[in-house]
């Protein structure tokens, strides 16, 4: 954690990347990564599930136990599975719990911004880290009516902006920005005292987590964009080619509205 915030405080972009088991783990570490994820992602790529929302607590904490095996320099964060936090602050602290008692994990993430906050400050509170997850939230798919890129508009980019600000306030130590044009997401991270870590959000964010399967391009239904920790570290990953467009007119009544810069400066 003290690392992280030091690399924010020197602006040096902040690498984070997905592991399921032992030897991406292994291959994560070893390549310096600054995070590793044990996302929900493993339903598909390492499960073969249809979505994220079928896969289980105790699947996730088997998966979460054989990363942490692996995972001697990275800080490793455990995502909370659909339907283990949602329920109320208690459910999901006890759940974070598991995390780090059964999954052996150091932090955990879960989705959701303004909602969540009453939850993030009861994790944090129990001295949890809580990495937030703002913008597309892919476990909501069913109510967004698909993964939808979110900030297209003035309204939604302040409605990221204040998931942004509310989990903040609430605690995380960090908040992945999901599917946001670039723009919107250089805003957001500007207004912000923690990182964003990006994907799908340009390279204004203050780090980037990669799938690693998209990484390699070894899963046949995977997104494949090659690029590397070296790539995210001098900012040439993503490029613009990997962002999502706001049209120039909603992007000028949003940056009129917040101004872009920090809270309290
Ligand atoms: O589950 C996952 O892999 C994730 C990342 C895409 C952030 O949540």
């Amino acid at each position: 954690m003290g690392t992280l915030r030091s690399m924010y405080k020197k602006n040096e972009p902040i690498t984070m990347i997905t592991a399921h088991d032992f030897p991406s783990a292994h291959v994560a570490d070893a390549a310096g990564m600054d995070m590793v994820l044990v996302g929900d992602s493993l339903a598909m790529v390492a499960l073969g599930m249809e979505d994220t929302s079928e896969v289980l607590v105790e699947e996730m904490l088997l998966h979460c136990r054989s990363v942490a095996r692996a995972t001697k320099a990275a800080f490793t964060i455990g995502d909370l599975p659909m339907g283990s936090y949602e329920i109320s602050p208690e459910q999901a602290l006890d759940t974070a719990i598991r995390f780090i008692k059964e999954g052996r994990v150091q932090g955990i993430k879960l989705e959701g911004g303004k909602e969540m906050a009453p939850t993030i400050a009861k994790i944090t509170r129990a001295g949890i880290p809580v990495l937030a997850h703002i913008g597309l939230t892919p476990q909501r798919q069913n109510s967004l009516g698909g993964f939808r890129v979110q900030g297209k508009t003035a309204d939604g980019a302040m409605r990221v902006l204040e998931d942004a600000l509310a989990v903040q306030e609430a605690g995380s130590f960090a908040t992945v920005l999901e599917a946001v044009p670039a723009e919107v997401a250089s805003i957001i991270t500007q207004r912000l005292s923690i990182p964003t870590i990006g994907i799908g959000a340009g390279n204004g964010c203050s780090g980037q987590v990669l799938v690693q399967v998209d990484m390699t391009g070894n899963f046949p239904l995977a997104d494949s964009s090659p690029s590397s920790s070296s790539k995210v570290k001098a900012r040439s990953y993503p490029a613009p080619e990997h962002t999502y467009p706001i049209s120039k007119d909603e992007l000028e009544v949003f940056s009129q509205a917040v101004g872009g810069k920090r809270e309290g400066q």
